[in-house]
This record gives structure tokens, sequence and C-alpha cells, in this order.
């Protein structure tokens, strides 16, 4: 095998699991992080993210002995950088793990290596910024060492399953680096393996999500044109996507999380020019909040000292991950307007919050006038209606996902008004 050890920088969400998956097919890995903290919690055999398998095959690649880890890298066939890409306050890219990563690669690389880029980034990053730093190691992309980008695509939630069974894009900066890439990814994708070069592997992953945003952009630019006709978008969008070639995604209280709501400005920061259906619809979705709280204004008048019971708090259901989550934006702006707010999350995400945070659907309720459904867990989505009743003084409850039927929850006592449909409903 050509790279038979390989180096992860970056022991997170992906890093870690991909640098397991490496040592569970017999590579000799080294995951290096530069937070000691971690580095401790994976020592004493505990992982710091949420996701389902992955502490038992950490717990593996440690026992078996191919993985070990450290605060800096070692020499290795290859070098795979997994670190953060977030956006500055100003929503331009902050490359500066990706460019510190690279650099501590430097005094390790020797001839033959592969490195890889894993992190989503700005086009053109591979061979502009990560391939001018490697060089001054005084061996050459290309002719010393292979250089590649590769983005990845994992939902969390299913990652282990999905990095090895996902198509995988391979950008090579030549054709050389996309086949040694190609050949070590093999070692366990079972995905289609897309050759392609560096950038355009750069611009996929920016376009996936890209694609997300604008159509997320549209559904909620549909929610208000349906409020605005009396219609409801949730059945029109269910009917439209009746049609074979048409796939409306969902309107919702905005886009959050670090990657949809994130990635598209790396394309608008590029090219501002040339990005305006780009950034007009990250414009939607960041506006999205404050049209949620425009609808109860609507419906309330004043929100000063309104009691709102507000459920939910995560980026997306069914995740720990506040990053970027538009329900904590709208806790914000009630805040900002004077409510008396209660939020109750039931995967209890680690967040400060400008309202009283309590640890119980029932405590969050009992003094409230209107319940706001943020973020459709399961827990959320299942709330018996009637029992609800029992536990709270509210009739009014505002649904921002439409995952509350209304029949039923009118039944038990209750006005509920969904985001996307007309009020009468
Ligand atoms: N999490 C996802 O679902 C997902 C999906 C697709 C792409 N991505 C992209 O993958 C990249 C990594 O994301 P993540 O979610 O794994 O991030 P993360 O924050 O979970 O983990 C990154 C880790 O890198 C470490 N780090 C920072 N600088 C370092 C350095 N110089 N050397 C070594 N370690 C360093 C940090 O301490 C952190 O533990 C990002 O570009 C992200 O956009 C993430």
């Amino acid at each position: 095998m050509k790279f038979a050890s390989v180096c992860v920088l970056g022991m997170g969400y992906i890093g870690l699991p991909t640098a397991c998956t490496f040592a569970s097919h017999g590579l000799r890995v080294t995951g290096v992080d530069v937070n000691p903290r971690i580095l401790d919690v994976l020592r004493n055999g505990e992982v710091h993210i949420e996701e389902p398998g992955l502490k038992s095959v950490v717990q593996e690649a440690f026992r078996s002995g191919h993985l070990r880890v450290g605060s800096a890298p070692v020499p290795a066939d290859a070098f795979i950088i997994a670190v953060p890409t977030p956006i500055n306050a100003d929503k331009t890219a902050d490359l500066s793990f990706v460019v510190s990563a690279a650099e501590s690669i430097v005094p390790h690389m020797r001839p033959g290596n592969l490195i890889v880029l894993e992190s989503t980034s700005p086009p053109r990053t591979t061979v502009d910024i990560v391939r001018p730093i490697l060089q001054r190691s005084g061996l050459r992309a290309g002719q010393d060492f292979y250089l590649a980008y590769s983005p990845e695509r994992v939902l969390p939630g299913q990652i282990l399953h999905e990095l090895v069974e996902n198509a995988r894009v391979i950008g090579g900066i030549d054709t050389a680096s996309a086949e040694a890439g190609k050949e070590l990814y093999s070692v366990f994708v079972r995905g289609e393996v897309v050759l392609t070069d560096a950038t355009t592997a750069e611009m996929v992953k920016l376009m996936e999500n890209t694609y997300r945003d604008v159509n997320i952009a549209l559904a909620n630019e549909f929610a208000r044109l349906a409020e605005h006709f009396g219609v409801d978008v949730w059945q029109a969008i269910s009917a439209a996507n009746r049609h074979p070639r048409v796939k409306i995604l969902k309107p919702g209280p905005g886009v959050g999380g670090h990657c949809i709501s994130v990635d598209p400005w790396f394309l608008v920061e590029a090219a501002p020019e040339l990005a305006g259906l780009v950034a007009k619809a990250r414009s939607v979705n960041d506006e999205q909040p404050r049209y949620v709280v425009d609808l109860l204004r609507r419906e309330l008048g004043s929100l000063a000292q309104r009691r709102i019971a507000v459920l939910g708090l995560t980026y997306k259901p069914d995740v720990d991950d506040v990053r970027e989550s538009p329900a904590i934006e709208v806790v914000q702006l009630l805040a900002q307007e004077g409510a008396q707010l209660t939020a109750f999350d039931p995967l209890a995400p680690q967040v400060a919050l400008s309202a009283e945070r309590v640890d119980s659907l029932e405590r969050a309720v009992s003094r409230a006038e209107v319940v706001l459904l943020l973020v459709p867990h399961q827990a959320l989505r299942e709330i018996d209606p009637a029992q609800l009743a029992s536990l709270t003084p509210a009739r009014v409850a505002f649904d921002c996902h439409s995952v509350w039927d209304r029949t039923t929850w009118a039944r038990a006592g209750f006005r509920v008004r969904t985001l996307g449909a007309p009020s009468a409903a």
C-alpha cells in the first residue's frame, strides 16, 4: 500500500470519524488537535462529540494500536486537514485554521507525501493558499508531493455510515494527485469516487450547500407569498413536489448550522459581482427570524410583557448543535421586544440565552400565554395537545414547521398559527 500511515489534523466531527475509519482499515493513524482538552477526553476513552457509534469506534481504534493522538503532526505518508473554516462577523472566510494546519505539516513533509484538504473552503484555497505554504518545505507540489481537495458531505447522526457509503469527490492539483487521493480513500470508501481538479472539488461542495440554501430561501419566500394570498404553503409545496422534477424544500424560522448558513458566503466573498442570487438567498434566510417575530406581533399585538414559551433552540431537529441557530436569534429578537420568555429544548444544548432556561416542557409552559415551536425535535412534534392544555394557561400555539395537526390541536382548545399558512387555518 502506497499510504500506510496517515496524519489527520483536526479531531472534530469530520476528522475524528475519518481518523478512526482509516485506523479500523489497518492504517497507522495519528490524530492531531490543538485543543488539549479534546486530546485528554480521547485518551480517556471518551468522545467530545455526540455521534452514534463513534465512542466504540474510537475505543477500538486505540485498543488496536492503530490510532494515537497528539498535539502536533508527525511524519506520515498522507496528511488530511479537517480543521474549521468559519466566517468572520463581516461574512468573510476565516482561513486561519487551514493556514496554521498547513504550516504545521511543513517540517514533517517528505517526497511522495499526499496532502488532502477536507475543510470546506473558498474556491482556489488549495492552489492559492495551501500549495504555497506546503512548498516552503522545499518540495514542489505535483513533482515531489501530491496535493488534493476532497469535500466531506456526511450528515451528523450518520457520519460513520455516510463516510463509507457516500460518493466522494477528489480533486487533485494534477491527475496524479487525484489518483493518489483515490488510492488513499479507496481503503474504506464504498461509494462512487469522482475524480476532478482541486478547484472544481471546492466548488462542488459550495454548490451543494448553496443549492440547499437557495432552495430553502425560495420556500421561505413562497411561505410569505402564501400567507399573502391566503394559501397554505405546506399543502402547496407538497402538491408541487408531486411534479416529477420539482423538489422544493421546507420553509422555517431560518437556516442555521455551520455549513448551509456559512458556505454560500465563500462564493459571495470570492466573486460578489457574480453571486447576486446567492447573496439574496442568504439575506432571505437571515431575515426569517425577524419574519417569525413579525408574525407573532401581527397576531398578538405588542410583544412587551407577553409570556412566551419557546420550544427548541438548536439549528435543526434532533441534534444538540446551536451553531448559527435561527431559534436563538428569534429568542434574542423577542427579548428585545420585551417579551417574557421561558425556553426549553429536550436536547439541552449548551448556550447562553436572553431568556429563562428551564429543563422541562411543564416548567416552560406553566405560566405561558403563547407556545412557540421553533425546532421540530421528535419529542416536541409528539406533544399531546390535550395533555399540554392541562399544563398551561396558553391557548395560542405558533408552529414554525407545520408539525402540529391543527384540527387535533383545535379540538384540545388551541388556536394554532402555522408559519406559511393563513391565520384563519
Ligand atoms: N461537521 C459537519 O457535518 C461537516 C460536514 C461537511 C464539511 N464540514 C467541514 O469540515 C471542516 C471541519 O469541520 P468539523 O465540524 O469537523 O469542525 P470541528 O470544529 O468539529 O473540529 C475541528 C477541530 O480542528 C481543531 N483544530 C483547529 N486548528 C487546528 C490545527 N491547526 N491543527 C489541528 N487541529 C486543529 C479544533 O480544535 C477542532 O477540534 C470544516 O471546514 C467544516 O465546514 C463539516
